[in-house]
């Protein structure tokens, strides 16, 4: 089967590879009909996070139908919709129970204190085989896949898999609230979604803060109020936007591979930007950057600093955006000067899917308009390069694989 493998940083290839095969009692296998590509797997060709393995299959958001199920699979069935998530959770053990479900004590092969585990990333969460390919392996298949209703599409339901339950988690981690005016950090895919999410949980105001221009248009269309941080400081704009006082919530959906301005009243002095060069070689010593393309962010910080200087005392921050091990750097004293409450974490899919299901079958949520691109999988390696240098258009690809 065809399936997009990663070889090393900035080295990515569209491989003939064997069929996966059922190997425990808990695995299904799923025949994907759609994969997607995310920004977390531009952090692993960035060289942002690591270490990959060779040969591992990317990707970690897919929708298919079962094609076998192992015998501990009791709630599956050959032909079943389903949508496969991101994070791989047994259901059984006490961090599942509680819901913590990209916590789980099993999944991880690496141990209970590996942390999450997923498809398609690094040693150190798995790894397993990831889902931009024809078929996949899902292990813990029972809690892993989540059905879906007759009425929501394969393209509604593929946008389930990772990036809608991810933004709404991220403005749960915020702790979002009628009346809240909340700041979304990174208009990508997921941030417009932490956008639309901010909205559905009350928000009065939501502020996006991005430098592309179509996606802070994309942002506007949703009624956010936007800033371009390559013309505005987003400090100053936010305080002037508040009375001084700053927002109640910020999402933070940039993540590792974050930018500083280039120009405009916010790009860093010469000290500043020779700080964030040392963040980046921490970050990232085995980045390739080919002219353009697998760039690593060049300010690792920059949006953890904005969102602690542009909250309000006794704010919240969520931040969704994934930070590799390898960042150390966070404006602690600053955020302890305005007792701020700051959580973050990847997604607990399983917990969080289902009801974000609901209200894409009964329609008060479409996931649809945020499709901007569709590839078969022979092209999968030209969207990613399209969708790494950002190109005008490029906010979220859909692989059709069948
Ligand atoms: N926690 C989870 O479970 C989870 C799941 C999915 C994705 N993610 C993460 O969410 C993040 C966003 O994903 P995406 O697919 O939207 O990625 P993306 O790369 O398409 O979007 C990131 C956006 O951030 C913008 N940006 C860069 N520097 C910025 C700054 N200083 N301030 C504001 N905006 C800035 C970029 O211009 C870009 O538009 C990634 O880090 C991804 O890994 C996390
Ligand atoms: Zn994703
Ligand atoms: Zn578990």
């Amino acid at each position: 089967m065809k399936a997009v493998v990663w070889h090393g940083e900035g080295d990515i290839r569209l491989d003939s590879i064997d069929d996966p095969s059922i190997v425990e009692a808990t695995d299904a296998i799923v025949k994907v009909t759609r994969s997607a590509i995310c920004g977390t797997d531009l952090h692993f060709v960035r060289g942002t996070m690591g270490p990959m393995q060779e040969g591992t299959v990317l990707g970690h958001e897919a929708v298919g139908v079962v094609q076998e199920v192992g015998r501990a699979v009791r709630g599956f069935s050959p032909g079943d919709r389903v949508i496969v998530n991101s994070t791989v959770s047994c259901g059984v053990c006490a961090q599942c129970r509680a819901g913590h479900t990209a916590q789980c004590d099993v999944a991880n092969p690496n141990g209970p204190q590996a942390g999450t585990s997923f498809f398609g990333g690094p040693a150190s969460t798995g790894p397993w085989n990831g889902l931009q390919s024809e078929y996949v392996r899902v292990p813990w298949a029972q809690n892993t896949l989540t059905p879906i209703p007759a009425n929501v599409s394969d393209d509604q339901a593929i946008l389930l898999s990772d990036i809608l339950p991810t933004a709404w988690f991220g403005a749960e981690l915020a702790g979002v609230r009628p009346g809240d005016t909340v700041a979304v950090y990174g208009a990508g895919v997921v941030g417009q979604l932490a956008i639309a999410s901010a909205w559905k949980l009350g928000a009065a105001r939501v502020i996006a803060v991005d430098h592309e221009q179509d996606r802070l248009a994309q942002a506007r269309a949703q009624n956010a109020e936007v800033i371009d941080f390559d013309s505005e400081d987003p400090v100053q704009v936010i305080q002037d936007l508040t009375l001084g006082s700053g927002v109640d919530a910020v999402i933070d959906a940039v993540g590792v591979d974050a930018q500083h301005p280039t120009s405009g009243p916010a790009a860093p002095s010469a000290e500043e930007a020779a700080a964030f060069r040392s963040e980046v070689e921490q970050v990232a010593p085995g980045a390739r950057p080919e002219g353009d393309l697998w760039v690593p962010g060049n300010a690792p910080s920059q949006a953890s600093q904005w969102a602690v200087e542009t909250v309000a005392k006794y704010g919240r921050i969520g931040i969704i955006g994934v930070y590799a091990p390898t960042v150390t750097s966070y404006p602690i004293g600053a955020a302890m000067l305005k007792n701020l409450t700051i959580r973050m974490g990847n997604c607990d899919h399983h917990t969080v899917t289902r009801p974000l299901l609901d209200l894409v079958a009964t329609g008060a949520f479409d996931p649809l308009p945020f499709i901007t691109q569709r590839e078969g999988t022979t092209s999968a390696i030209d969207a990613y390069q399209h969708f790494d240098r950002r190109d005008a258009g490029w906010l979220k690809t859909v692989l059709d694989v069948a």
